[in-house]
């Protein structure tokens, strides 16, 4: 049976209870399983067979109802061999693992099968967040499928348009807030402590970690079996590394891989207290009062989750670094182009942090390195369009473009 636990002073409350912090020293829960059963459960091993996605991992999830289950086809996500970018960062194997082949195009939606399944099981009737654009663009969408009334708080001028465009037309009671999302996240914590009929699903909400972890499972069960040497991902509100970190200790615990990986989080340069506090060695984070980036999804002063990401690395001898504005949208450029995967700027800072560690010589060149691309390109296309060369506009007519495309001269050239 699944329980939940603090992480701090390890008391235990109900799967069944709506707590988001420990009722006795206010910090973070997660959920924890009894383990007998959960190896009991996969003896058999059925759940092989059972195609990549969240729900091939149902017994590692705290939701007893299958019948329950709010589902858009989540996980199952590409497992990416990028041999040209491994050759031009000079690395031996890399994979990228692309979170944006998501049903709402970001890795959220693992989070949001589990939350939105578990908010049908309790009863409640609506549903609630803070945003910096994906998390609201995938509850709104689960929110829908299960006929649940939503709300979404986001920092006015401060979401990518892709994102604001699904969060509207999902029929979320979309809310701008004066503020950025440090701000947006405190007044809807404040807000589902009053009005307690409404489901808050932040990733403080553990039930969302669940599903997050299955990020950690698939890559595992792509790699026949294995853990990489290296795990790099982005970091705002550090909720996905604790639960990617989750998922390769649980997968551990069952015997299911022999090995762990480094887990590396990269952060914005202006929005970088976790990195911070690992390359100062301290205990805990100093929040950035005004945190800035072009990553617009990574905009984060006062990451919740801080406590859980500064365990992750350091439990699993990784590392942290930060990457500038500059350093992100080449790394986006350099994936679109040498691999064919456009993914949005925070995405794109885990390549921008294992080109720089790489070049520092942190990451060896034979580690085996999988870096987790979070979202889709398409979430942000200002940005895209904005930092590409324009396109040229000619008459519908061959020599216009003939001469467009520089044949004229290669005719010429040949001619001579
Ligand atoms: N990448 C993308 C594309 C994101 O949208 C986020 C978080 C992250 C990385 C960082 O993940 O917060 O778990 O460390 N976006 C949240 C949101 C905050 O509201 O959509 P994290």
């Amino acid at each position: 049976m699944a329980y939940q636990k603090c992480i701090n002073c390890g008391r235990e409350y109900s799967i069944d209870e709506i707590v988001y912090f420990c009722k006795k020293c206010g910090d973070l829960l997660e959920i924890k399983y009894d383990e007998g059963e959960l190896a009991e459960a996969l003896r058999d091993n059925k759940w092989r067979s059972v195609p990549l996605s969240v729900w091939r991992y149902r017994h590692f999830m705290p939701i007893s109802d299958a019948t329950k289950v709010v589902s858009l086809n989540e996980g199952g996500t590409g497992f990416h061999l990028c041999q040209r970018l491994a050759k031009h960062l000079g690395i031996r194997q890399l994979y990228v693992k692309n979170e944006g082949e998501n049903p709402t195009g970001s890795f959220k939606d693992r989070g949001m099968t589990v939350g939105v399944t578990k908010a049908v099981e309790l009863g409640v009737k609506s549903v609630i967040c803070a945003s910096t654009g994906n998390t609201s663009a995938s509850l709104a969408a689960y929110a829908a499928k299960a006929g649940l009334q939503c709300a979404v708080l986001i920092p006015s001028g401060k979401i990518a348009y892709g994102k604001l465009s699904q969060a509207m037309i999902y029929g979320a009671k979309v809310i701008q807030v004066r503020g950025n999302f440090d701000q947006a996240l405190d007044v809807v914590l404040k807000l589902s402590e009053k009005h307690r009929s409404i489901y808050l699903l932040n990733s403080i909400n553990p039930f969302r970690i669940e599903g997050q972890k299955s990020l950690g499972y698939e890559i595992c069960d792509q790699l026949n079996q294995e853990a990489p040497d290296r795990l790099v991902v982005p970091v705002g509100n550090a909720g996905n590394i604790s639960a990617i970190w989750k998922g390769f200790t649980e997968f551990h615990e069952l015997g299911l891989v022999n090995t762990l990986p480094k887990m590396t989080g990269i952060q914005a340069a202006g929005s970088a207290p976790i990195a911070q506090a690992i390359k100062t060695g301290s205990d805990t984070i100093i929040p950035v009062a005004k945190p800035e980036t072009v990553a617009t999804a990574i905009r984060i002063g006062a990451p919740v989750s801080w406590k859980k990401a500064l365990n992750a690395i350091r439990e699993s001898h990784g590392t942290a670094e930060t990457v500038t504005d500059t350093e992100i949208l080449d790394a986006q450029k350099t994936l679109a182009r040498v691999e064919g995967l456009f993914v949005e700027p925070a995405s794109a800072s885990s390549i921008a942090g294992l080109k720089k560690l790489v070049e520092n010589g942190e990451i060896d060149k034979d580690e085996r390195v999988v870096c987790v691309t979070t979202g889709h390109g398409l979430k942000d296309p200002d940005t895209a369009v904005k930092m590409s060369e324009k396109p040229v506009e000619v008459d519908a007519e061959i020599t216009a473009i003939e001469e467009a495309l520089g044949l004229k001269e290669q005719v010429a050239i040949l001619a001579r």
